[in-house]
């Protein structure tokens, strides 16, 4: 239901309104195909994603020069049409396209900013489909609205690059429909020259030299959405442990970490227990491995890209904790639309929270009362964490802070113990899945056997300014 309800948010836009009132109403019950529209209408990245199909695997072939920066790459996906498409979008930036076959036959393909369109010899009949891009070129790195960059960035000693994608920075490397509500499957045929690692998503299956060359293999069965894509490619320490989760079972471990960033020994021995302190809190860890990845990339942020979290430079318990909790929240349970996004920092940031507070830190609720503290002027409370409307806002103190402290306050209101079933609940049931915020307050409702608490979640999460206490 979950998919039938995606697929129906999701519907494309169809033809039949301008057919109707050309043709009349006899035409317009003939099934024409027509071009799928360029947007799925994000409230804040309008230009990301694309109507009138799903991506169900992404199969990413990329040879990478890092002397030059130069990418060859095709990228294979298959995917669903929910209608006749006489043509379709993907979104890539940058790069040059050298070929797109839709189901193995040529097509023609026009590039309209980042919008790719792609228009088949044959219209591509409702049901599955299957693409092949075939570009290259020099990847870009990308702006966000925020002065931020993300996209393809390479790493300051000049070995490398790291690609990150949040919110749309995945475009610039795979064409996509780049949207965290599309999620999908992927592979990634990673081909560097000898003595280069090359990390990703997913288990690495080989990684395999033909004298000159090595290609990395990684597979991610676990579906995932486009902003949590990487790759990462340098002069890397490699490390391959395991670890046993709390039910049991072996998670297998690769972390990739620059030898010029300086020791990570303590974060990667934490690594561990942070995964079970959250098990235990969140339920069992969604991904199939674990692992880090930590470059001389200098942007500023840390990054929960599944299964292995990009660290810049110097990366610290509360960073490690953070994006270790956005595995469950953020990248299994994953926002559909980005102004949801406090569903993905609020519960990072409450995580840390529970970490310091379990580790001799300040309680939850005494993070909460510092916070509360801050004056009506402080930006904490200015926008209302899911009614900002500008996307520079995306990673600002509403969405993190005040996104934790809207937990707290749930947590104040329904008590520690159904707030804990809350959690786990919120994990388990929306594992791998796309959500929206109406879904966790239904789900904090039922659980707590509480009506109403509307009042609580338009105070912290609507209401622009300060909300009154709780
Ligand atoms: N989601 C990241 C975190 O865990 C922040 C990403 C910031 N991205 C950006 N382009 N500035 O905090
Ligand atoms: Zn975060």
């Amino acid at each position: 239901s979950r998919r039938a309800l995606h697929r129906r948010l999701r519907r494309p836009i169809r033809g039949w309104v301008p057919v109707v009132a050309t043709l009349g109403l006899t035409a317009a019950l003939l099934p024409a195909a027509g071009p799928a529209a360029a947007t799925l209408g994000d409230t804040l990245f309008p230009g990301q994603g694309n109507a009138g199909y799903e991506v169900r695997h992404y199969d990413v072939d990329l040879t990478y020069a890092p002397d030059t920066n130069h990418l060859d790459a095709v990228t294979h996906l298959r995917a669903r049409a929910f209608t006749e498409l006489a043509s379709f979008h993907l979104d890539l930036e940058g790069l040059t396209v050298e070929a797109v076959t839709v189901d193995g036959t040529d097509a023609t393909w026009t590039r309209q900013g980042h919008e790719l369109v792609v228009t088949p010899a044959t219209a591509v009949a409702r049901g599955r489909f299957d693409v092949t891009v075939t570009y290259s070129g020099t990847p870009l790195e990308h702006t966000d609205p925020d002065g931020s960059t993300e996209g393809w960035v390479r790493s300051d000693t000049g070995d490398g690059a790291t690609a990150l994608g949040e919110p749309v920075g995945t475009m610039t490397w795979v064409p996509s429909d780049n949207t965290p509500g599309d999620k999908a499957t992927w592979t990634f045929d990673i081909t560097v020259p000898d003595g280069t690692e090359a990390a990703a998503n997913g288990d690495l299956v080989s990684h395999d030299s033909d004298g000159a060359s090595t290609t990395w293999t990684w597979v991610q069965d676990v579906p995932m959405a486009t902003y949590l894509a990487t790759v990462a490619i340098g002069q890397f320490d490699m490390a391959e442990t395991t670890m046993t989760s709390i039910r049991g079972g072996e998670i297998p471990i690769w972390s990739f970490v620059d030898p010029t960033v300086g020791s990570t020994a303590d974060a990667q021995a934490l690594l561990p227990k942070v995964i079970r302190f959250e098990e235990r809190r969140f339920g069992p860890y969604p991904g199939t491995s674990a692992g880090m990845i930590v470059d001389d990339v200098d942007v500023g942020y840390a990054l929960e890209t599944q299964d292995r979290p990009f660290y810049p430079y110097g990366l610290g318990t509360g960073a490690l904790v953070h994006e270790t909790a956005h595995q469950w929240y953020g990248d299994s349970v994953t926002l559909t639309d980005w102004h949801d996004i406090w569903l993905a920092e609020g519960f990072a940031t409450y995580a840390q929270w529970l970490w310091d507070s379990a580790h001799g830190g300040a309680s939850p609720a005494a993070r909460f009362r510092a916070l509360y503290a801050k004056p009506a002027s402080s930006s904490l409370w200015h926008p209302a964490p899911v009614k900002f409307t500008d996307p520079a806002d995306l990673f600002g103190a509403p969405s993190y802070q005040r996104g934790a402290m809207t937990l707290q306050a749930l947590r104040a209101r329904v008590g520690g113990e159904d707030f804990s079933r809350i959690l786990r609940r919120w994990a388990t049931e929306h594992r791998d899945g796309n959500v929206r915020t109406h879904q966790f307050e239904a789900l904090a409702e039922q659980v707590s056997g509480r009506r109403h608490l509307d009042g609580l979640f338009d105070d912290w999460l609507r209401l622009d300014g300060k909300p009154r206490g709780y």
